[in-house]
C-alpha cells in the first residue's frame, strides 16, 4: 500500500536540510511525489509549521543547483510539510502524532534521529499505534557498531515491525551508477560469461573523500572508516559486482543473492590481517579531534568471496578521508591473453580493464587493446584505447539526482529492492566484527599519511606485492 503520510524524525537535523527535503523537492517539481502524500516533520524543536516551512525552503535555496531550485515550487512543495514538535524521549509527544496522522491511509516513518534513540522511538510509536500494518520503518546507518548492538536494534524493531515492513537505508544503493551495475551486468549478454575467476585478475573498489570530520567527531572518532564506510556501503558494492544473476529483479531474488556473497566473504584472521590490510590515519585527525586517538580514517584490504565464481579473485577495498581527490569507483582488471602474436618490443599488452565511475563523474569505462596507426614493420605497435560512456553525454536531458530522491519514493510505494534486508546487515557486521578482533589481536594500530595523499605509502606497497597497482 502506498503511504500518505511521510513522518520524519529528525525532520531539524543535518540529513533533512541536505538531502531528505531537496529530494522529496525533487519528486515533487518532477511530478513524482504522489498528490496526497504530506509531509510531517517532528524534532525536539518548537516550531510551528509556518516556521518549518520557512526553514525548509531555506534549506532548499542552499542545497539545491540554482537552475533545479523555482521559488514558486518550493513555496508548493512547503505547502505539503507540517511539523509537531516532539521530545523524542518523552512519552507525551507521541500521542499527539498518532492523533495526527491517519494511519488507514498508510504512513512511511523515517527515522534520522541518533541510533541510540531507535529503541525508544520504536517502543512508542507501538505503544500509540503508529507500528500497525499500514506503517513502515526507515532507519539510517549506523545500525549498531556491531554485530550484538545491530542485533539489538533489529531485535527492537522485529517486535513492532515485522522485516517487510522495515526499510534499512544504505543511500550507496540509491545512486544511478550503483543501480547500474546490476543493469551492466544482467541486461547485457557480452559480460556474464567472463565474469568470473576464469577471466577477471582482480576488482579494486575504491572511496576517497577529500572531507575529513566535519564536525562528526564524536560518531567518527567511534567508528572509524571500517564501520563507517566499509561496513555498509563498500560491501553492498562489493555485493552488487559479485553476486549471481537473481531470477527476477524482485525485492527477495535480488537481496537473497546479495547476502550469499556477503556470507561468503572470507573472515580475515589474526593470522592473515597484518599481510592483507592496512590502516592509515591523516596527520591533522588528532589535532582536529583534541586527543589522540587510534581510529582508522584510512583501509584497504584484500578479499575475497569464497565460492566457483570467484576462487582466487582479490577484491581490494580501499576507502579514506582526507585523500588526494573524491573519487568512488569500481575497477575490474581482466587477464591478459593468453598467449601474444605480437612479440616487437612496443607491442605492450596491457590487460583490459572495466572502470565505473560512480562520483564525481558518472561513466563506463572499457579499456582495449588497439593499433597505433603506422606503418609498422616486423609486428604491430599497439596502444590501451578507452571505451567511454559518460552519463552525462549517454542522457544529456537527465537530472543527476540526489539518491534518497530513489529510495524515498521507494519507501513511500513500499519497494524494498534497494533496502538492506537485515541478514544482509547482520552479515556485514560478522565480517567487519571479525576484522576488528583480528587488528587488535595482532596490536595494529594506523599509520599516519599526509593529507591530500593517497594515504599511507604501506597500502601502495600491500598491493604492488601481489604485482598489482591502484588505478589512480
Ligand atoms: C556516509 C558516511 O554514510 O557516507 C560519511 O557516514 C561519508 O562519512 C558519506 O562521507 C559519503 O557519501 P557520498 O554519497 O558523499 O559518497
Amino acid at each position: 500500500m502506498r503511504s500518505s503520510t511521510l513522518l520524519l524524525f529528525g525532520a531539524t537535523g543535518d540529513l533533512s536540510r541536505r538531502m531528505l527535503l531537496p529530494s522529496l523537492y525533487g519528486l515533487f517539481a518532477d511530478k513524482l511525489l504522489p498528490e496526497d502524500v504530506r509531509i510531517v516533520g517532528t524534532a525536539r524543536s518548537k516550531l510551528s509549521d509556518e516556521e518549518f516551512r520557512e526553514n525548509a525552503i531555506e534549506a532548499l535555496r542552499e542545497r539545491l543547483p540554482k537552475d533545479f531550485y523555482n521559488e514558486i515550487t518550493a513555496r508548493k512543495f512547503a505547502a505539503r510539510l507540517s511539523y509537531i514538535p516532539v521530545d523524542a524521549t518523552t512519552p507525551e509527544g507521541y500521542d499527539k502524532l498518532a492523533e495526527a496522522i491517519p494511519i488507514e491511509k498508510g504512513v512511511s516513518i523515517f527515522l534520522s534521529t541518533a541510533p541510540s534513540l531507535f529503541t525508544t522511538v520504536i517502543q512508542n510509536l507501538k505503544r500509540v499505534g503508529l507500528a500497525g500494518e499500514t506503517v513502515r520503518l526507515a532507519l539510517e546507518k549506523p545500525i549498531g557498531s556491531d554485530l550484538p548492538t545491530s542485533c539489538e536494534i533489529n531485535d527492537a524493531v522485529a517486535a513492532a515491525f515485522p522485516e517487510e515492513r522495515t526499510f534499512r537505508i544504505d543511500h550507496y544503493l540509491g545512486k544511478e551508477t550503483v543501480q547500474n551495475l546490476l543493469a551492466l551486468r544482467f541486461a547485457n549478454s557480452i559480460l556474464e560469461p567472463v565474469w568470473n575467476a576464469g577471466h577477471i585478475d582482480h576488482v579494486q573498489i575504491s572511496v576517497s573523500e577529500t572531507v575529513g570530520l566535519e564536525g562528526r567527531a564524536g560518531y567518527y572518532d567511534d567508528s572509524g572508516a571500517s564501520r563507517d564506510m566499509l561496513q555498509n556501503h563498500m560491501l553492498q558494492m562489493l555485493a552488487l559486482v559479485a553476486m549471481e544473476p537473481p531470477a527476477d529483479y524482485a525485492p527477495e531474488a535480488v537481496r537473497a543473492e546479495k547476502v550469499k556473497v556477503l556470507k561468503a566473504l572470507r573472515p580475515i584472521m589474526p593470522d592473515a590481517v597484518q599481510k592483507d590490510v592496512i590502516l592509515g590515519q591523516y596527520d591533522e585527525y588528532a589535532g582536529e579531534l583534541g586527543k589522540e586517538s587510534d581510529t582508522e580514517t584510512f583501509i584497504a584490504l584484500k578479499a575475497h568471496v569464497d565460492n566457483w565464481r570467484w576462487g582466487g579473485v582479490p577484491f581490494y577495498l580501499r576507502h579514506g578521508k582526507k585523500l588526494e581527490t573524491r573519487k568512488t569507483e569500481i575497477y575490474i582488471q581482466f587477464k591478459c591473453v593468453p598467449h601474444s602474436i605480437f612479440s616487437n618490443v612496443d607491442a605492450r599488452m596491457d590487460p583490459n580493464e572495466l572502470i565505473i565511475s560512480i562520483q564525481p563523474t558518472e561513466n563506463i569505462r572499457l579499456k582495449l587493446m588497439t593499433k597505433t596507426p603506422g606503418l609498422d614493420r616486423g609486428g604491430m605497435s599497439l596502444r590501451e584505447v578507452p571505451l567511454d560512456v559518460t552519463m552525462e553525454g549517454a542522457f544529456s536531458d537527465y537530472r543527476r539526482r540526489i539518491a534518497y530522491e530513489r529510495l524515498m519514493l521507494d519507501l513511500i510505494e513500499g519497494d524494498p529492492t534497494l533496502f538492506v534486508r537485515r541478514d544482509e546487515v547482520e552479515a556485514q557486521w560478522a565480517y567487519i566484527d571479525r576484522l576488528r578482533a583480528s587488528w587488535l589481536t595482532a596490536k595494529m594500530t594506523p599509520d599516519p599519511y599526509t593529507s591530500g595523499s593517497w594515504g599511507p605509502k604501506a597500502s601502495t606497497d600491500f598491493i604492488k606485492s601481489d604485482g598489482r597497482e591502484w588505478n589512480d
